[in-house]
């Protein structure tokens, strides 16, 4: 059976316009961490719209098979925290499932435990870089054993941690985060420097959880042992899903979307910034702080982007949203392009070769580099069948190149979206019909 005939293609048709009011499930990074802190901490939290996503349940249920009893009612997880001597051996492997972010941000804490324990992932998961936690965890005085090439799954030793100073050689949110959270349970003061700015939700929730925390332009700071207090956490909606509405509303001409309590924490919104640095119609409105983290509302309009280079600084800044991004190019004045994005060969598929060869399959031009893409502007896109490789921001770029290509476009394997943004199909259907 080939990959477009299977139960779970979707097909997508042209659309006249998006309109009206979302709200986006919350935010899958953030929901990540708040169950990670709340069952470190003391007593009992309660965590608010947690994430809708697989990958977030995958988080849970690692959770449970260490001794920390989660209860999830709708969106609402409930949880008493087992603090840092808590943590009870697992008698199985740990299945992180699809989430990078599971299996990296929680080996941070099984390395400071006196038990082993193993982390297995699926397919997908299966192929991708683990060094990058195993030097530091190791450096901290865990043993950390990792198949031939450096990948899953991951076998773990804790012990009693020292605290380092460690430079991270890639921007990578989720090393950051597992540095930290062994950090937690060292004594003394452990920093990680970042080569670039990537997403600080991890510092922000340690602080606001009662950990000391300090920050020198890359490097942040924690003191340990850290000894965090449950607390009610309310996650915001999640940027990166808003993202494929924002570049639907902004190519479908006609097109006005409000997207509701969107977190808008300055490290995930570079892409906002350069859409409307192109001349896209986006409007931030009703700022607040929800604990530490900024959220609004997003107004965005169909508008004439110029297009152009993102600058390579930018990149960490809106990595989950390059597919997107690149689909949206198709439609700028002068196209788009970015280098510095290796990264991407390395998330749930190698997203720079799936999204060039489906802006070919829908009869874009397209030039990949083995850090980034360029895309020319003005193209007109045909619908297509496209090979999602499983990958859910795959499925939802092509999704949203459906929107504006001439004909049905038919995504394979349509159903990776749950990984990340289950009611995809359904919002997308509210807003178009
Ligand atoms: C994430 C960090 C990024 C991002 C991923 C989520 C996080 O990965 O691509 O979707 O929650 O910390 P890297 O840390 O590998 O860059």
């Amino acid at each position: 059976m080939s990959f477009f005939s299977q139960a779970s293609a979707k097909k997508i048709e042209p659309v006249k316009r998006l309109q009206g009011r979302v709200r986006f499930p919350g935010d899958k990074s953030i929901s990540h961490r708040y169950a990670l802190l709340a069952a470190l901490a003391e007593g009992p939290s309660e965590i608010h719209f947690y994430s809708a996503a697989e990958d977030c349940q995958s988080t849970l249920n690692c959770l449970e098979r260490l001794g920390v009893n989660c209860r999830r009612q709708g969106n609402t997880v409930s949880m008493e925290g087992v603090g840092l001597e808590g943590w009870r051996a697992p008698t199985r492997d740990l299945d992180a499932g699809n989430s990078g972010s599971t299996l990296r941000m929680l080996s941070g804490i099984l390395a400071a435990q006196p038990f082993r324990s193993r982390l297995v992932g699926d397919a997908s998961l299966s192929r991708r870089p683990m060094k990058r936690i195993a030097e530091p965890l190791i450096r901290m005085g865990a043993k950390v054993h990792l198949q031939p090439g450096g990948l899953p799954p991951v076998e773990i030793e804790g012990a009693k941690l020292s605290p380092i100073q460690y430079e991270m050689p890639v921007a990578s949110a989720q090393v950051k985060t597992a540095v930290l959270l062994a950090g937690v349970f060292a004594e003394g003061a452990t920093e990680v420097s970042e080569p670039a700015q990537t997403r600080d939700h991890t510092e922000i929730a340690l602080e606001w959880m009662g950990a000391t925390i300090g920050r020198h332009g890359r490097t942040i700071r924690l003191e340990g042992p850290a000894r965090l207090r449950g607390q009610k956490l309310y996650v915001p909606g999640d940027i990166s899903s808003a993202a494929f509405f924002i570049a639907a509303a902004l190519m479908v001409p006609g097109s006005e979307l409000v997207l509701e309590n969107v977190g808008l924490n300055p490290t995930r919104t570079a892409m906002l910034q350069w859409v409307t640095d192109m001349g896209g119609r986006v409007k931030v409105v009703n700022l607040e702080m929800l604990q530490g983290e900024l959220i609004g509302d997003v107004r965005v309009e169909s508008s004439t982007l110029q297009g152009g280079e993102i600058p390579r600084e930018m990149v960490p800044g809106l990595i989950d949203e390059l597919p997107v991004l690149a689909v949206l190019g198709t439609q700028t004045e002068s196209g788009l392009s970015f280098h510095g994005a290796e990264e991407l060969r390395v998330k749930e598929s190698d997203r720079l070769a799936a999204v060039a060869e489906n802006l070919r399959r829908l009869g874009a031009e397209v030039e990949e580099f083995p850090d980034g893409l360029r895309v020319a502007g003005r193209q007109t896109l045909r619908g297509a069948s496209i090979n999602t490789y499983g990958d859910h921001r795959i499925a939802m770029a092509f999704a949203v190149a459906g929107l504006i290509a001439e004909g049905p476009t038919v995504l394979s394997e349509s159903d990776s979206v749950k990984i990340s943004f289950p009611q995809f199909f359904e919002t997308l259907h509210q807003v178009t019909s």
